[in-house]
Parts: C-alpha cells; structure tokens; sequence
C-alpha cells in the first residue's frame, strides 16, 4: 500500500514537474534576456522576429520581439513614454495588470494596447510559461521606457488570485463524466484519473474540481465530476500535456463514456462549498481583500451572508459581553437611507450596519476607555475577512455621521454604529487600488522592547 501511495506520489509530482517546467510552444524562445534582467523577477527570454519575405538585416517597418517567461517571471513595474506597446499572447498564462487596477488573466490569441504613460507589468502566471510578441506603436517624441520597483511578492500573489476570480458562477461548466472500466484496467484507471485531476487543479486557475468517484455496488462505474471556471477554461484543459497524456493513455480503457452536461442548482454556494475544503491560508485571504469601491450589483448569496454573520457571532469580546448589534440593509428603502448618509456604498446590495450596545460595555481600569469600539471592530474584521473566504467582495465604510445614520435607521437610543460594511462582487475591471499595495514596512510599526 505504502509502495502504492510513493509510487502515485511521484508519478503526480513528475506530472506537474513536466507540465509546468516545460515550454509547450512552437514560437522561437531565443536567447536568455540579461540585457533587461536587471528589470525582471526570474529568467525570461527574447527572440526577435524578423519577418520572413525581407532579408536578414532589412529594416522592418513595425518590429515585433517574442518574450518568453518562464512560471513565475514577470517584469518590473514600467511605463511607455511616446508609444504604445502592444502584446500579442501566443502561448501558456499570463496576467498584465495597470496600476490601481485588477490584474487581467491572459490566454494565447489575447492582445492587450498598453497605453503611454500607464504604469503597468506583465509577465506568467505563477505556474505556467507565457509567451507574448511585443511590439512600440510610435505616438510621440521621446520615446522611452521607464523601469520602476519589481513587483513585489505580495502584489503578484494577488494578482495571481485575482487572475482566477475573474470569472462568474454563470460562466461555469459542470458536468458528471460518466464512464465504465474494463475491469483488466481498473487500477491502472484509476491512477490516470488522480493524476489529471490533481495536476489539472494545481497547474490550472481555470479548472475548479475534477473528482474522480466509483460506484460502491459496481467499481468499474466511474464518475468525475467537473467544474470549470468557463468554457475558456475548459477549451485551456484538453489541450494541456497532462489531459492528452490521460485521454491517450486510457481510450483502451474504457468501454464507455457519457459527458452528462448539469445545471447549477445553487451557484451562490460554490464558492462557500469548495471554501471547506480548499483551505486558502489566512495569509491569502488576508492580502487579497481590498477596498471594493465598485460592486456589479449582484446580491451576494444566503450561504454567503450566513457564513459572514456566524464569523461575527463567533468574535471574541471583552469580557465576553458580546456587546455588538449586526443590521443587515438589503431592502431598497433601507439601502436609500445608507445613500442619504454616505456615497460610499458603491451599489454594493448588501450593507451590514455594525452597532454596538453603549449600555454593555466593559469599562477598563482607569476608567477612560472602553470596549465598544474596539469589541465591535473585532466583529467587523472577523466578517470582512470571513467575506473573502466565501468570495464575497467588501468596503470598510466610515465616511457618515454615525448618529444620524442611527437615527434614519431607526436603531435604538442605546446603540452606537461603528461602521458600515459595503458586501459584493467586484464590478468587472475593477479591483485593489493603490492604497492597496501601500503598506510600511514592518520595521516602521513593530517595534521589538
Ligand atoms: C476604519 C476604516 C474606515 C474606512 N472608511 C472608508 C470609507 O468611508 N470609504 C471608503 O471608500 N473606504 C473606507 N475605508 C477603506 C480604506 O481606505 C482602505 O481599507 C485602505 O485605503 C487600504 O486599502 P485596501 O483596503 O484596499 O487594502 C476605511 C477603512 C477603515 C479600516
């Protein structure tokens, strides 16, 4: 058994080795780039493009180089002074992000027009190579590039998360493979099948759930389920190496097969589902919540808003009082009287209005200070980041006049708000801003006595 599990182990890790070490790509990756290394975090490469009808050393009129990135590779922050640049995605995954905006996942047969004087990087997702052309559309004189700091660890992760949330619940495909073994070849199968379906989840943001099962009363009855991020997502998997090498692999396997296509019957709990068993750490989810300023205006789900409320209830408090009052604004006449108080709700459709009780507070010695504030801001954090975990976009709001906001709400005299949480999904194209990525160092606000 124990040889088994080594032998499965290996043949997983040598899967995802190949796929994600190798270039897969009929585009020339030319020489290592080290006249721009300075500029790039890990190794890329630049092969220029000479068109095919002119002779080697004639001038072209629109040059075009390939850059090629290895996982992991992106550029520095730059800017484009007097040109365009324009990318032309040929092969493997890439993110191009501006700065402020949410970072775009980038497929082969995508463009992408940088404008001048737009502060930006591109470079490969974290486990794929990336191949783009680039090439400079002249618009003015000067013309220069701009280097500027490396994207630093923390913003490519998110850019990374970001890159695979860009897609909706509408969007997916799920589907039951429904497949029958010739018993000969069941274990063989078997292996196939954890393999593309391990690999396939860890190499590819688009690939949400492949689980393999077998009938109890028949072993040879498999099912898979599948969930994909979108129909792009699923076009990306079966030309992966590692699908075609199962797909190959298994045709004499099987002696049937059924592609069972499935409607979502609740979408708004996928991600709250998949959320208990895949884990992200609380780093994640700590870095990748940002201010939302600009919701789609899709109600956030009743899983979703539960599992919020429960990380809340569950927030520690002085003393244990528990002091805090949650209001959730969801009604159309509620949410106008948020508007009357603040512009900050952004069209987010769901508000929560974080009070406390100013009659049931601990009072700390000395007699200045006091819990509410601080008890309730507990919750509040507790849900904002429990909202992340359920990929719930959200905003810290505080830019109103707490009581009068009381007061419209009708809340009761003994009850402060503290704050305001705007709960959503992202509108498309926006995302962190630069606040965001701004955080001191952690030398500036810790201090070792
Ligand atoms: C106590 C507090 C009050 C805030 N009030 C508002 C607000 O009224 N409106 C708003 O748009 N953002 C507000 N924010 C969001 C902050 O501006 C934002 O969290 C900060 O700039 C860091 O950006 P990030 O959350 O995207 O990382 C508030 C945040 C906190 C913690």
């Amino acid at each position: 058994m124990k040889r088994i599990i080594t032998i499965l182990l290996t043949l997983i890790t040598m899967a995802s080795t190949i796929s994600a070490q190798t270039l897969d790509s009929s585009w020339p990756k030319g020489n290592p780039n080290d006249a721009y290394a300075q500029y790039f975090t890990g190794n890329s490469y630049l092969a220029p493009i000479q068109p095919k009808n002119l002779a080697a050393g004639d001038k072209t009129i629109q040059g075009y180089s390939n850059v090629t990135f290895e996982p992991g590779c992106r550029n520095n922050w730059h800017i484009h002074h007097g040109a365009h640049q324009i990318l032309i995605c040929v092969s493997g995954e890439g993110i191009y992000q501006e700065w402020g905006k949410s970072a775009i996942h980038l497929h082969a047969g995508d463009i992408i027009d940088i404008p001048e004087g737009v502060k930006h990087w591109h470079g490969a997702t974290k486990d794929s190579w990336f191949q783009h052309l680039a090439s400079h559309v002249h618009v003015g004189d000067p013309e220069s590039n701009e280097w500027l700091e490396p994207v630093s660890d923390e913003q490519y992760a998110s850019a990374n998360h970001a890159a695979v949330r860009i897609h909706t619940e509408k969007d997916m495909i799920v589907r039951i493979s429904e497949i029958e073994v010739y018993p000969e070849y069941l274990q063989e199968y078997l292996e196939f099948a954890h393999n593309v379906g391990v690999t396939s989840v860890k190499e590819e943001p688009g690939v949400i759930c492949i689980y393999p099962m077998q009938q109890l009363r028949d072993d040879c009855q498999i099912r898979i389920l599948e969930i994909y991020a979108s129909q792009e997502a699923y076009q990306h998997h079966i030309k992966t190496p590692h699908f075609q090498t199962y797909k190959q692999g298994t045709l004499q396997m099987v002696k049937s097969l059924d592609l069972v296509d499935m409607s979502q019957m609740a979408p708004e709990a996928l991600s709250l589902i998949f959320s208990k068993s895949s884990n992200p750490s609380f780093r994640e989810i700590a870095s990748s919540r940002f201010a939302c300023r600009k919701f789609s205006g899709e109600q956030i789900g009743r899983e979703q808003l539960g599992a919020i409320l429960e990380a809340g209830r569950l927030a520690p408090t002085a003393k244990n009082l528990q002091e805090q009052h949650i209001y959730v604004v969801q009604s159309a006449e509620a949410l106008a009287k948020i508007d009357l108080n603040t512009p900050c709700r952004y069209g987010a459709q769901t508000c929560l209005v974080v009070a406390f009780d100013k009659n049931n507070v601990y009072t700390y010695p000395g007699g200045k200070r006091d819990s509410g504030v601080e008890d309730a801001s507990i919750v509040a954090t507790h849900m904002i980041l429990a909202a992340e975990s359920v990929g719930v976009n959200s905003c810290w709001v505080n830019f109103f006049d707490p009581e009068k906001l009381a007061s419209d709400l009708g809340l009761p005299e003994n009850e402060e708000i503290l704050m305001v949480m705007d709960l959503g999904f992202a509108a498309e194209g926006t995302g962190p801003q630069k606040a965001h990525f701004s955080r001191k160092p952690i030398e500036e606000t810790v201090s070792y006595l």
